[in-house]
């Protein structure tokens, strides 16, 4: 399986006063998508942007825009994502009281579909599921909990990295390995060691400094740590 370094920045750290700017920065940077946190002040206590911030994106670059809902009762808004012109949308298995219908959903847009599952979920109700993983494009394991940018690294996010790999082996699936939290200079090694493939940037992306070069970092570290975990360079097993 040749599988690609994906680079998401997650513009949940940059200035909202020039989205556009960052959504350019994000494109010129080789990024793999915009991340887009959708917050509803209920499943998380914060706000963040709102459905219709995908199609003003839209307009601004050609970059796919993933929608990563942190909201209770997610499937209510999924048409509404998708018809705002959301390439992937992202659940959270937590807030889903029946994902196999939920992931169905999604797909029935035409959409990607993604899975977050939080640092402190088990895999029992995926796992119970198992039919799911082949229907998403990427599986995230959040490294913090939902809500806000520039938290700590949890340190069950590795052990569950490596599960999803086995359970994609296991059950013949082909998502990306996403890790959606705390994603920077120090934590990137142990992730793609651990066989993550897809790095969602929020702080280390546009906490500071030029957005492009603070990617090509996270890239070139990347790099190095698979070069280290003994795999092919440029393959994310
Ligand atoms: C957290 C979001 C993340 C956020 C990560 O609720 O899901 O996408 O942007 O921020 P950093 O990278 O700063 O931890
Ligand atoms: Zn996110």
């Amino acid at each position: 399986m040749n599988r690609q370094l994906k680079i998401s920045p997650s513009i949940l750290s940059a200035d909202y006063g020039n989205l556009e700017s960052a959504a350019r920065d994000a494109d010129r940077a080789g990024g793999a998508a915009i991340h887009i946190d959708i917050m509803d002040g209920h499943y998380v206590h914060n706000f963040s942007f709102g459905i219709d911030v995908i199609p003003a994106l839209k307009k601004k670059t050609g970059i796919p825009l993933v929608a990563h809902l942190e909201i209770d009762n997610p499937d209510a808004f999924i048409a509404d994502f998708a018809d705002a012109g959301a390439d992937m949308i992202v659940v959270q298995e937590d807030t889903c009281p029946h994902l196999p219908r939920t992931v169905q959903a999604i797909r029935r847009t035409g959409k990607k579909a993604g899975i977050g599952i939080n640092p402190d979920r088990g895999f029992e109700k995926i796992e119970a599921n198992p039919e799911i993983l082949k229907q998403i494009e990427l599986f995230i394991v959040m490294a913090v909990y939902p809500g806000f940018g520039g938290q700590p690294f949890s340190p069950t996010a590795l052990p569950k990295i490596k599960k999803a790999v086995l359970m994609r082996d296991r059950y013949g699936a082909d998502y990306d390995i996403g890790v959606d939290g705390a994603v920077g200079k120090e934590t990137v090694p142990g992730i793609v060691a651990a066989g993550a493939n897809y790095l969602i940037a929020g702080s280390s992306a546009f906490g500071g400094g030029d957005v492009i070069k603070n990617v090509e970092t996270l890239r070139a570290l990347a790099e190095k740590a698979l070069v280290k975990s003994r795999r092919v360079p440029g393959e994310y097993v």
